[in-house]
């Protein structure tokens, strides 16, 4: 199986056992970084929330297929969030919250292909869009 294939069955299986995953996700993001939660107190109806983890889905299957474009996402992400006090390199727990939580749903059902390929897309996230040192 490539590392595209782990991904998309990752998502798959996850969105099979618990639908939209989205609720679970940012409740692991403002549990492990409370300091989160108060930014979307705007977001009322959970619009801009749902657009931003689409955003963070899109680089996810982007990097896994290769594409260049998860680079330039977040390149412009992370100069744009440090316009909400969040820093370049605090971006990337978002995509932590996301594994640990597919992790969780998973569980039992959660395979060392997944562990291997979610923890080698993280890394290569982490490393995508950063102001050069
Ligand atoms: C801990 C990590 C993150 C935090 C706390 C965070 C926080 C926020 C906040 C507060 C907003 C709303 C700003 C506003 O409209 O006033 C926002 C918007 C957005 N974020 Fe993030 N962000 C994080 C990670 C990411 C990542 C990894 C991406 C991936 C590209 C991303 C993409 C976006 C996009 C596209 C929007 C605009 C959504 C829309 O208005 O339609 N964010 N983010």
């Amino acid at each position: 199986m490539t590392q595209a294939d782990v991904i998309f069955e990752t998502l798959e299986k996850v969105s099979d056992r618990v639908g939209d995953p989205k609720e679970r996700i940012y409740a692991r993001l403002f549990t492990t970084h409370p300091e989160f939660e108060e930014l979307f107190v705007l977001d009322v109806d959970g619009g801009v929330r749902g657009s931003m983890l689409e955003s963070c889905f899109n680089c996810i299957t982007g990097a896994a297929e290769q594409s260049d474009l998860p680079r330039f996402h977040l390149e412009a992400a992370r100069m744009i969030h440090d316009g909400y006090g969040i820093d370049e390199g605090q971006i990337d727990a978002m995509f932590d919250a996301i594994r640990d939580t597919f992790r969780d749903v998973l569980a039992g059902d959660w395979t060392p292909a997944m562990e291997t390929e979610w923890s080698a897309i993280l890394a290569d996230l982490a490393r995508m869009g950063r102001a050069p040192a």
